[in-house]
């Protein structure tokens, strides 16, 4: 019998399971830890999927009683009731999970005194009459200007259109909702003035809800970004929107539903209605703007990779099909280049990058990674194609940072000593985990400079003729012993990916004549960056090899540039203003680039 692959995102976990058991048995048989109170008899509706890509048994009738029609036709489905028909890949929302996977702490108070573009203003205003004719429109305006000094100067189409009515029905008061200088909406009596950043990533979505007057971020919550059943590559997602308007617009679709999805969700949690959510801030890279956006991508997805546009936008949150506010706008931070974008501003904007003083770096490594050199007051940025080794994919037993992953190791007289993500047993290794073991290798003497495996050392076997580390696993009850491994082929993926980013900060510092020792400041952000070993980064040949107190570990700037951008109107000038000043450096066609790179592959460099 034929097994199929299943592959559970965004853990990171996959493998064979044979036909004919249900979903639930898989994720159980591959170390998944899906709630399943009820044993899965499909009685507690607990262990929700969503089926990603390939075909699965057909909707049961207790599968109906749990999951609304708009889950079902977003492939949602119950895990225990489900029989797997195909290879699989499969998405575990968080609530699934009996212990999540792990998110960064971040801070819910924020840096700076709230200056959102959009308020509320409550006004009264007299009745027309034989002695005062002046329009709906010109009333409204005086009655903002004598109470609150606001000089108003433009007003929504949509909201002409429902003033006259609201006006009358509501005795001549109104609650006016100004963005800058135009009114954008006239709320209700109970209407809270609330919005929310969107980062959204090429694999994941982080989302934050804030109340616009206080600054304060009532909730937060990450998701999947459901295009990567496109390809886990942007090109391959800007492909396909470039095949027909139909797929352009299915993109954009299943962006904006789960967009709203969280939307529904945040204000759930907060107390608050999708009504109250009146402005809205989303960074993410060029090629992700360009197809929430349905801006043609084929300039994007050939060399020399050109953007339609870098410019910032403002666009009615409406047109974008998402559920707020009537009235509500999205702002759009601005890009820089094709493969530098909006969420970059927003890491360096985060960081306030041109308050720094000397040579600084900042960089924020994923599946690509961009970095950006701060040197006498000016920024040059580059991006490099890292791959997807740190977040677990291409190496074997590697896997995103959930329980069990192996986040830290060390290797002691021929003993390896690891610490696994919430104590649990060992299923595979995660990104930081990855780094230490390369690391270790080499100071163990297991790996030599250039990432080659010794033949003669007991912590290496040869399985099908190829070298590999072997760490045995104890399973919780001691019962039952497994091996995971870490392969000569794993350990070039890891070079390939580690001497990108190692390439990108060099680039940088020739093209400003400096060297690494120059270096006074290195902000690693982002998820992986946060939990790395600095000291394995160094040693792995990673990160230039200065002194550990000039790194600083930022977590997801990004996020927190787009909440600054959404509730500090001086933070998004910023932001713009710093836009501008990055110049962008190809490193594909830098002179030396073969060169550097060669020489980035080694350990220690
Ligand atoms: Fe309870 Fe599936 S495990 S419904």
């Amino acid at each position: 019998n034929k097994s199929y692959k299943i592959d559970f995102e965004p853990v990171g976990l996959r493998g064979k399971c044979m036909p004919g058991i249900s979903l639930l048995e898989c994720a159980r048989t591959l170390g998944v830890d899906l709630v399943n109170l009820c044993g899965g008899n499909g009685t507690c509706g607990q262990c929700i999927v969503q089926i990603i890509e390939g075909s699965v048994s057909c909707l049961t009738k207790t599968e109906e009683n749990f999951l609304s029609p708009d889950q079902i036709n977003q492939g949602y489905r119950l895990a225990c009731k489900t029989i797997p028909l195909s290879d699989l890949k499969v998405s575990v929302p968080p609530d699934s999970l009996t212990t999540p996977q792990r998110t960064q702490v971040e801070s819910m108070d924020l840096p700076v005194v709230p200056e959102p573009l959009v308020k509320m203003y409550d006004i009264e205003m007299t009745a027309p009459g034989s002695n005062d004719l002046c329009s709906d429109s010109r009333r409204l305006i005086n009655r903002l200007k004598e109470q609150y000094n606001i000089n108003v100067l433009s007003i929504d189409l949509d909201v002409l259109r429902e003033m006259p009515v609201y006006l009358r029905d509501n005795n001549w008061k109104a609650r006016a909702v100004l963005r800058e200088n135009k009114i954008i909406a006239l709320g209700c009596q109970d209407s809270r003035l609330a919005g929310i950043a969107f980062d959204i990533g090429t694999t994941k979505i982080a989302a934050y809800l804030l109340d616009l007057n206080t600054g304060r971020t009532l909730a937060s919550k990450g998701m999947m970004n459901p295009q990567i059943k496109y390809g886990e590559d942007i090109i391959a997602r800007l492909l396909y929107a470039q095949e027909s308007q139909k797929q352009a617009l299915h993109i954009r679709e299943i962006l904006s539903n789960t967009l709203n999805q969280i939307i529904g969700d945040l204000c759930s949690y907060a107390g608050l209605t999708n009504n109250d959510i009146f402005e809205i801030v989303v960074v993410c890279n060029t090629a992700i703007h360009h197809l929430f956006l349905g801006l043609p991508g084929k300039s994007l997805s050939l060399a020399p990779y050109i953007p339609v546009t870098d410019s910032e936008l403002d666009i009615k949150a409406e047109k974008l099909g998402l559920k707020t506010a009537k009235g509500a706008y999205v702002h759009f931070l601005p890009n820089i280049a094709g493969y530098v974008g909006a969420d970059h501003v927003a890491m360096l904007t985060a960081l306030e990058i041109l308050e720094q003083k000397g040579i600084v770096i900042a960089l924020d490594i994923g599946t690509n990674t961009e970095i950006c050199l701060l040197n006498k007051g000016s920024l040059t940025s580059l991006s490099c194609a890292s791959g997807p080794a740190f977040e677990g994919a291409h190496v074997k037993f590697g896997m995103r940072a959930g329980q069990g992953a192996i986040e830290r190791l060390r290797i002691e007289n021929n003993k390896v000593i690891y610490k696994t993500i919430g104590g649990k047993p060992a299923k595979g290794f995660c990104g930081s985990g990855i780094l230490d073991i390369f690391a270790w290798l080499y100071k163990a003497g297991i790996m030599d400079r250039t990432g080659k495996l010794t033949d003669n050392h007991p912590l290496i076997r040869k399985i099908n003729g190829i070298n590999h580390f072997v760490i045995n696993i104890k399973d919780q009850d001691k019962s039952q012993c497994f091996e995971i491994t870490f392969s000569q082929k794993d350990i070039r993926e890891v070079q390939l990916a580690k001497g990108a980013v190692r390439t990108g900060i060099q680039a940088l510092l020739k093209a400003n004549n400096l060297t690494e020792k120059d270096i006074d400041k290195i902000f690693i952000a982002g998820a992986f960056g946060s939990y790395i070993d600095v000291k394995s980064a160094k040693t792995a040949g990673m990160l230039p090899n200065i002194p550990s107190n000039r790194f600083t570990q930022v977590g997801n700037a990004a996020g927190l540039g787009s909440r600054l951008a959404l509730i500090s109107r001086s933070r998004r000038e910023q932001a713009r203003y710093i836009a501008r000043q990055v110049e962008y450096l190809e490193l594909a066609v830098f002179p030396d680039f073969p060169e550097i790179f060669a020489k980035s592959m080694y350990l220690d460099s």
